[in-house]
């Protein structure tokens, strides 16, 4: 890609802009691989399954799909350049894969604290890192998708909680420390939303539908969130158009917040 190309895509919207959206392989990632693609960018998903991925990419074109553990310290690394050799550019990065864990204080585990922040906040920490210098060619963005949790306790998933709470902290932090090179850094904090995420914490089918229930019951708006209903506001945070939002976590979750 030229300069002048580089230029040029600056100043437009979402169309030709690279995006990296970890944990596309299903929920809220997979909606948000699709939003972006819709809107005529170029998308790189990243997540373990490759089958799940592949469905994520299946009739979107624009979606280019690399299968990995964000676990391992090298991964990161490996995703920035992949999608920078592919495309000449990375314009944002959506982190957005997570992990939930029910973990109550009397059967809190080293490994367990240990494998929730590695996902939850190791990885985006990397991830980030290795795409700044992407990012600071493109006056970039950086969505990191937090949790109502993340700023509200949740008795039995306080690591989860802490882990998105950590997440919120560096969104801030980064955005004043990033302000000067034009990239802004920016946060979703989602209430209960339609996802795999309660059954890959590996909780019961039982359990799963009666905190699906629970939960609609305690939200004002009455219902769980659809990944497409968050995707669009992922889409709003990146958009080069908003262009004096920075440090902010932007709740969506039917009003959960306010009780
Ligand atoms: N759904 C909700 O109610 C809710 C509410 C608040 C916040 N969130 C947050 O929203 C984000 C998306 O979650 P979701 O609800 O859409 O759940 P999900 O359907 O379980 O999606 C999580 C994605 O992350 C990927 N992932 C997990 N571990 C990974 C790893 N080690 N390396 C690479 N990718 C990995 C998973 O794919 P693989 O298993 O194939 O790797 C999966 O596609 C998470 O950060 C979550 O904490 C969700």
């Amino acid at each position: 890609m030229t300069s002048q190309q580089h230029d040029d895509l600056s100043r437009g919207d979402l169309t030709g802009r690279v995006i990296i959206v970890t944990g596309a392989g299903s929920g809220i990632g997979r909606a948000t691989a699709h939003a972006f693609a819709r809107a005529g960018a170029h998308v790189l998903g990243v997540g373990r399954r490759k089958d799940a991925l592949a469905q994520t990419a299946a009739a979107y074109p624009g979606i280019d799909t690399h299968p990995a553990d964000l676990r391992d310290p090298d991964v990161p690394r490996q995703v920035a350049e992949a999608a920078a050799e592919r495309w000449g550019r990375v314009d944002v990065l959506v982190n957005n894969a997570g992990a939930t864990q029910v973990m109550p204080l009397a059967e809190t585990t080293a490994e367990g604290i240990t494998s929730l922040f590695d996902l939850n906040v190791t990885a985006p920490s990397l991830l980030a890192r290795a795409a700044l210098r992407h990012l600071r060619r493109t006056k970039g963005a950086i969505v990191n998708v937090s949790s109502t949790y993340g700023h509200r306790p949740l008795p039995g998933g306080a690591h989860y909680a802490a882990s998105k709470a950590a997440l919120e902290q560096l969104t801030r932090s980064w955005a004043v420390e990033l302000a000067p090179g034009g990239i802004r850094v920016n946060a979703l904090a989602p209430g209960p939303t339609e996802s795999q995420a309660l059954e890959a914490a590996g909780l019961p089918e039982t359990t799963i539908e009666q905190i699906k229930h629970e939960e609609a019951a305690r939200i004002p708006l009455g219902r769980r969130g659809e990944p497409d209903e968050v995707a669009a506001w992922i889409l709003r945070l990146a958009d080069p158009a908003t262009t004096w939002l920075t440090g902010q976590v932007l709740t969506i979750d039917g009003g959960l917040e306010l009780t």
